[in-house]
């Protein structure tokens, strides 16, 4: 979605959060930025609310975010970023949520990761029609659709996902298909594998991207008893050579 934006917008660059995050300080420096993530855990993922937490903003004159999620109608993107850009005494310009697929195979099994061929290409062909039409209000500084209502139904449980995530990689191991390739460790935006032994040890600064998980060739890496003989995802448009280097170029 960020890649599509992109060459819908004039002059836009893209810049990825995993390689700025590490920084002291983090200088916005545009007069339009804009946050371009997924949905997790009904709002921002960890990484993404500690990066608009640190960035200095006092420069920029127009924010927008526009998200991607799996299928909840529920989520609470708006209001967590207009939280965490009033003491920079900033607005939220424009937010735009897109329905896609869910990489989400850790959580209850109900939840289908992926829709069948036909229904996927529809699925992206709607989300470009509008990202299109945000892309147009963006491009003209226009407000758009931000529904800020409140977080207080979520709080508790996002604020506790927020708090437990790093550790949750307690629960990643590799059953007996792993091959030390070492996929899985170039692949993590935040460099939280360690290969041992040619087998990857979790170091317990995860984002449960669940990139480890879905990229493994060997589809080795489980996360407790959920992801046992569940598909994997792999995005239908972005290459594995691009999320090995997603820290430095997008
Ligand atoms: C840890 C985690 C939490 C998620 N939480 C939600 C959620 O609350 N609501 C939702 O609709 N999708 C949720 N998802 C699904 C992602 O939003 C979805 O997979 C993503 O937007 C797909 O885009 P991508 O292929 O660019 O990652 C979650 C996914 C993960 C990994
Ligand atoms: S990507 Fe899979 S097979 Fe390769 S080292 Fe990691 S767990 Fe093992
Ligand atoms: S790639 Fe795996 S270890 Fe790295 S953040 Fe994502 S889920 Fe955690």
């Amino acid at each position: 979605m960020a890649k599509s934006l992109k060459e819908k917008l004039n002059e836009c660059e893209l810049i990825p959060i995993a390689g700025l995050i590490n920084q002291d300080s983090i200088n916005a420096t545009s007069e339009k930025v804009g946050f371009v993530f997924p949905v997790y855990a009904w709002a921002l993922p960890k990484i993404v609310y500690d990066f608009i937490e640190k960035i200095d903003l006092s420069t920029t004159k127009y924010i927008f975010a526009v998200t991607t999620m799996g299928g909840f109608s529920k989520q609470y993107v708006a209001p967590v970023l207009v939280k965490l850009l009033k003491p920079k005494n900033k607005e939220l310009d424009a937010a735009y949520n897109i329905r896609i697929f869910s990489n989400n195979i850790w959580g209850s099994k109900r939840i289908n990761p992926l829709p069948s061929k036909e229904k996927g290409e529809k699925r992206i062909k709607k989300a470009e029609l509008k990202l299109e039409k945000i892309a147009e209000i963006i491009r003209n500084n226009q407000k758009g659709k931000v529904k800020e209502g409140s977080i207080y139904p979520m709080k508790n449980s996002y604020f506790s996902f927020i708090k437990e995530v790093n550790t949750m990689d307690e629960k990643y191991y590799t059953d007996e298909n792993c091959n030390g390739c070492g996929i899985c460790q170039k692949i993590c935006p935040v460099d939280n594998i360690k290969l041992v032994n040619e087998k990857p040890e979790w170091q317990h600064k995860c984002q449960m991207c669940t990139g480890c998980l879905h990229y493994c060739p060997e589809k080795a890496i489980q996360w407790g008893e959920y992801t046992v003989g569940r598909v994997r995802y792999n995005h239908p448009y972005i290459k594995l050579k691009e999320l090995i280097n997603q820290k430095t170029k997008l």
